[in-house]
């Protein structure tokens, strides 16, 4: 039984109050934090069981470590954006707090992607004797544990990794994104770059493509993207020699991007307007819709997996680990879209893996550090059941 602070109070924020709201034998206490109020008022309002809300600046660690002072969580998980993972790292720090999230920490300024930040913690969090569990989202996060449960059960070498991730459904906007817009412009505008033999190769964004037959979904585009998954896991699978990560996109999204691109509003460095600076992209995602309205009316399904090719037993395998989500299921039970639905429920689960003990550890984790079997057990139990096939 422990109190858990979630900090962030957008679409996936939500979906992570919902599920631990779900399991009171773990999470005794909640409380949702965020910068405004309001966002948490309206989730609160949604559950049948109380729960606390709070008003804080996460770029402030001072705010933070008054919040935790005060309401004495186990674990704090942070679903607000990749810019706060330090000042609430530095927070947990000073309290002695357990830390999790679901992406890594991004400078401002630049489009970086990398876990070097907050790798950069390990000594500080283990001579504090506390533990924090990085990138615990569906990807990075779940198909982190696909990809340590294949090295696990499957493989006994593992030559590459393909993760695919589809997103079949339809919101009815013309141009949305399904997660925080600033993060996600960012991520599918960076140079696109994958792991090949020790080395790590760049290639111009969106210029390599393969179609994939999802599950469920049909054959697809996927684009080549780079993922900061696919940092930790070069690290952490043993032997592995290429790991690449594909996304689909939509031709409507793709003509939208290339536009906004083209007239410079996905750029990230202020630009003078009218006596102000403005960051073209801040002003651009002030007038998407905000990915946690989505949900009303989302139809169709996510299929987001690994493809995991090596030898087993002397015989080369190949082998495909996923899940399918659907939007309008996801709706139903927690009101929300399937993006933050599939990033909620594993940020859920690894709170409750290092609360109850499965996951233990003093200092910094990516997830596929730990054994994936208890975390693969919840999945199925929690919302999002996966399914195995050889190819
Ligand atoms: N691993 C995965 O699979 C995966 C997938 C999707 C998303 N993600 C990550 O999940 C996170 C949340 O995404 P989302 O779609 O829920 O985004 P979102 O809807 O934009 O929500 C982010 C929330 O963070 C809050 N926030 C921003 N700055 C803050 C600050 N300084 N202090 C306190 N709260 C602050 C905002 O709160 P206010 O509205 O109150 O200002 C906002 O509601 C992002 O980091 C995203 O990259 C991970």
């Amino acid at each position: 039984m422990s109190n858990v602070l979630i900090i962030g109070a957008g679409g996936v924020g939500g979906v992570v109050t919902h599920k631990c709201a779900q399991v009171p034998e773990v999470f005794s206490e909640i409380c949702l934090a965020s910068r405004t109020l309001e966002r948490c008022e309206r989730i609160k309002a949604q559950l049948s069981r109380p729960i606390r809300t709070a008003k804080v600046d996460a770029d402030k660690p001072a705010e933070v470590v008054a919040l935790i002072k005060d309401f004495r969580p186990a674990v704090v998980i942070n679903v607000a954006l990749p810019y706060q993972d330090l000042p609430i790292m530095d927070a947990c720090l000073e309290t002695g707090v357990d830390y999790l999230d679901t992406a890594n920490y991004e400078p401002p300024n630049e489009a970086k992607f990398c876990y070097k930040w907050q790798w950069d913690y390990q000594d500080r969090f283990k001579q504090a004797g506390i533990m924090a569990l990085l990138g615990c989202g569906f990807d990075p996060g779940v198909t982190n544990i696909f990809c340590a449960h294949a090295q696990k059960r499957h493989f006994d070498d593992i030559h590459t990794i393909d993760i695919v991730d589809c997103n079949a459904g339809d919101h009815g906007h013309p141009f949305a994104t399904n997660f925080n817009p600033e993060i996600n412009i960012r991520e599918v505008t960076q140079r696109g770059k994958y792991y090949e033999n020790g080395q790590w190769i760049e290639i111009d964004p969106m210029s390599v493509k393969m179609s994939f037959d999802y599950p469920g979904v049909g054959p697809k585009d996927s684009y080549l993207l780079y993922h900061e998954e696919l940092e930790s896991l070069a690290k952490n699978i043993k032997g592995v020699r290429r790991i690449r990560f594909w996304m689909t996109f939509g031709q409507e999204y793709l003509t939208h991007l290339r536009v906004l691109q083209n007239v410079g509003m996905t750029r990230i460095d202020p630009v003078e307007f009218e006596g102000h600076q403005i960051v073209p992209l801040k002003f651009l995602k002030a007038l998407l819709p905000d990915p946690s309205s989505l949900g009303v009316g989302y139809k169709g399904k996510t299929c987001i997996g690994c493809v995991v090719e090596g030898i087993k037993d002397g015989k080369p395998k190949k082998y495909f680990v996923y899940n399918i989500c659907d939007h309008a299921e996801c709706y139903k039970e927690v009101k929300a879209q399937a993006v933050s639905y599939t990033t909620g429920v594993p940020a859920m689960i690894g709170a409750m893996m290092m609360l109850t003990g499965k996951w233990r550890g003093k200092g910094v984790f990516n997830v596929e550090e730990f054994d994936p079997a208890p975390f693969m057990e919840k999945l199925n139990q929690h919302g999002l059941p996966w399914i195995e096939t050889n190819l």
